[in-house]
């Protein structure tokens, strides 16, 4: 039995933040944004937005898309680095706004390669016969972990959600091979310093502005296409594929510049490297997941076309996965 992606979905919030607005906010230029990083825009959460909400209009349209009723869904899968709260799992929240009691949930923690993360747990279960329908969330509400005065980290981050329902059979996307890798080793390159229980949250912790999102740009740059090329490669060495097989590149939506390095190193051509990155910015874990919808709502796809997701993002986590349209 193959898995497969038998319907996606995804939410972005109305509130739009453009390079023009932060200019107003922080000591930076929209050129300065548009050169270094390919955002021209982001989605901003309302504050009755959150991680588990947005998730859940990701997931409505993913089983409508699906046709399968909420009573099928064996498991809730949940991507993200910003859940509503450290416990209980949002995937046990979205399973009570979903009204899916039969689901066992529980969410992972994978930053920006956890939809490719949540994609490869549920091929697994699939695969092997254990579960047969698995509802795959990842949804971020990054504003509330960034810090609006530091301009190394402003800039680049968004709010969004994405959603897949995955079968061992119907007709979608089958996911042919998923590589994943992490260095824990490169930690600190990315990383929320406090409100764990390494460094619990005080009046201090806050003053110091240590419940932010701190991350060594330059550092995790370096890392990312050469994480996401072994990866990919490795699915298609797996798989026995040329690169001249991949007809999408879907990217991670971090920073232009990796995305166009990446491409090269495939030799996608330019109008088949699926973008949001302009519209959306990072959204971290629901960045694939968005663009994977996008293209597929887009009705570009043509049958038997193979496409290429990479993912790179905190821990070190990255990850490559082949999936062919059916
Ligand atoms: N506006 C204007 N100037 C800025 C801004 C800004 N918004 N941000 C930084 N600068 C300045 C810096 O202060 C620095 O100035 P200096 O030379 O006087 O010190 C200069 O611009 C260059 O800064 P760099 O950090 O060297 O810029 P770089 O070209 O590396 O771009 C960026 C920064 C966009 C963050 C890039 O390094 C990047 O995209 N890194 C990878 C991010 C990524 O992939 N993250 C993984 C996923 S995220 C997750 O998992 C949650």
């Amino acid at each position: 039995m193959k898995a497969k992606i038998v319907g996606t979905g995804s939410y972005l919030p109305e509130q739009i933040l453009t390079n023009h607005d932060l200019e107003k906010m922080v000591e930076t230029s929209d050129e300065w944004i548009v050169t270094r990083t390919g955002m021209k825009e982001r989605r901003i959460a309302k504050t009755d937005e959150y991680t588990s909400n947005m998730g859940y209009e990701a997931a409505l349209k993913a089983i409508q898309a699906a046709g399968i009723s909420v009573d099928a869904i064996d498991m809730i899968l949940f991507a993200t680095i910003t859940p509503d709260y450290i416990f209980p799992s949002t995937a046990c929240l979205l399973q009570t706004m979903l009204k899916a009691p039969r689901a066992a949930a529980f969410d992972i923690q994978a930053a920006c390669s956890g939809y490719l993360y949540g994609i490869s747990v549920a091929k697994a279960y699939v695969e092997s016969g254990i579960y047969g329908t698995i509802l795959v969330v990842a949804s971020e509400k990054l504003s509330s972990i960034i810090n609006y005065k530091d301009r190394n980290t402003c800039v680049l981050f968004g709010d969004g959600a994405a959603a897949c329902v995955v079968q061992g059979s119907g007709k979608g996307l089958e996911i042919k091979d998923v590589r994943l890798g992490a260095d824990g080793e490169q930690a600190a390159l990315l990383i929320l310093p406090a409100g764990g229980s390494r460094c619990p949250p005080t009046q201090e912790t806050v003053l110091c502005e240590q419940h932010y999102l701190k991350m060594e740009g330059k550092e995790v740059f370096k890392h990312a296409v050469r994480k996401m090329e072994m990866a990919a490669r490795e699915c298609l060495d797996r798989l026995g594929m040329q690169e001249q097989e991949i007809s999408w590149l879907i990217p991670h939506q971090a920073n232009m510049r990796i995305i166009e390095a990446l491409a090269k190193r495939f030799q996608v051509e330019k109008e088949k490297v699926f973008l949001t990155i302009h519209k959306y910015g990072n959204t971290s874990a629901s960045s694939l997941g968005i663009a994977l919808d996008e293209l597929l709502r887009g009705g570009k796809l043509v049958s038997g076309e193979n496409l290429l997701l990479a993912a790179f993002g905190a821990g070190l986590t990255w990850g490559a996965s082949i999936l062919t349209y059916e």
